[in-house]
């Protein structure tokens, strides 16, 4: 086991989908089994943007009730929900003091609001909220409570985690050593996977494939994925398939050396495709399925994982800021 502290946080903002499953979420999984690994449902940053607990909420079971049916590694990890931490309020705003305005100035999320309210000639404050403006501190302060050594986030987040840097890098300048400079790790890149229109999977699309939608709702997205309008008899090229790119991440590797082979020798519609793709999702799904339906429909068992997960990662939490109040406070 790497001694190293892993630490992660998912946005609780939707059902999550095959494409946020392959892209962020399985890979956290594997990295939960080699690692000490603190990895929590970040519902205090679906804030800015969600303004419905009930949604955050469902969110939240969905989230945990996934990460747990398809193997996240318990002994290893602290599950948790961060607005259970009340130590990461305290931090926030702690680090706030120690923060310049400008580092905030310059976050990508921030300013693509602003110039999207410029080139609409609104103000350049319209729509932002300080949790948005902010953002960047809480997440600072959700790395830096646990001591965290490594940060695997996708490319979006990199800025971020820089950020969380710098603002340690401030502290310690400030108040003496402190805390550890975390260090972002990009997960591999699983390529951006397509959804029923081609487009990158995306609930701002509208094309996605929940990970866990019931049999028959799976077999009517997958119905819908767009192709082109080859017979059955031309050959078709896997590599710009919808169909093919989504059976890559569920087949082994002789599965789809044999459907690359039959896409590229024709004589199979997509029709068949498709119908091979859902039974391959279908059946690789169905244990974990049943995993998820059963915590879903339990939800004080997902809520006992993460009290347990709140109590583990306030015992270090708390420690960090008897520390950092003795520091800035005496
Ligand atoms: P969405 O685009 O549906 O709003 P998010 O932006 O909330 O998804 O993404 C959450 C995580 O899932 C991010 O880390 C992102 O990298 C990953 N992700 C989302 N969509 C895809 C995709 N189509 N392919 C690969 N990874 C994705
Ligand atoms: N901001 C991240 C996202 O949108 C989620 C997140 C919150 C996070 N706090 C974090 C990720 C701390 C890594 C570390 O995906």
């Amino acid at each position: 086991m790497d001694d190293k502290i892993v630490l992660t946080g998912i946005k609780p903002t939707g059902t999550p989908h095959i494409g946020n499953y392959i892209g962020a979420l399985k890979p956290l999984i594997k990295m939960s089994q080699s690692h000490k690994t603190f990895m929590f449902i970040a519902d205090l940053h679906a804030l800015n943007a969600v303004h419905n607990a009930k949604e955050i909420k469902q969110h939240t079971y969905e989230i945990a009730a996934l990460m747990i049916a398809m193997g996240l590694n318990l002994e290893n990890t602290v599950l948790f929900r961060q607005s259970d931490i009340d130590e990461i309020y305290k931090l926030s705003s702690f680090l706030m003091n120690v923060t310049p305005k400008g580092l905030m100035n310059r976050a990508h999320s921030y300013k693509a609001c602003v110039e999207k309210n410029m080139e609409m000639g609104a103000d350049v404050d319209t729509g932002v909220n300080m949790g948005l403006y902010t953002y960047p501190i809480l997440m600072a302060a959700d790395i830096l409570l646990y001591n965290s050594d490594i940060v695997p986030v996708g490319k979006d987040q990199k800025q971020h985690v820089e950020f969380a840097r710098d603002i340690a890098g401030y502290f310690n300048n400030l108040y003496g050593k402190t805390f550890k400079l975390p260090e972002p790790v990009i997960s591999e890149d699983a390529g951006l996977i397509p959804g029923l229109d081609g487009r990158k999977m995306s609930k701002s699309y509208d094309n996605t494939i929940p990970l866990f939608a019931p049999s028959n709702e799976l077999k009517k997205k997958i119905m819908r994925i767009i192709t082109d309008s080859k017979t059955p008899e031309e050959s078709k090229d896997p590599d710009t398939s919808t169909i093919f790119q989504l059976y890559k991440h569920f087949a082994n590797e002789s599965e789809i050396a044999a459907l690359r082979k039959r896409f590229l020798d024709g004589g199979m519609g997509y029709g068949t495709a498709k119908t091979i793709l859902f039974e391959k999702i279908d059946s690789v799904l169905s244990t974990p399925r049943a995993e998820y339906e059963r915590l879903m429909a339990n939800t004080s068992e997902i809520d006992a994982i993460l009290a347990d997960g709140a109590q583990k990662a306030r015992f270090v939490a708390s420690k960090t800021i008897a520390k950092v109040k003795k520091k800035m406070l005496g």
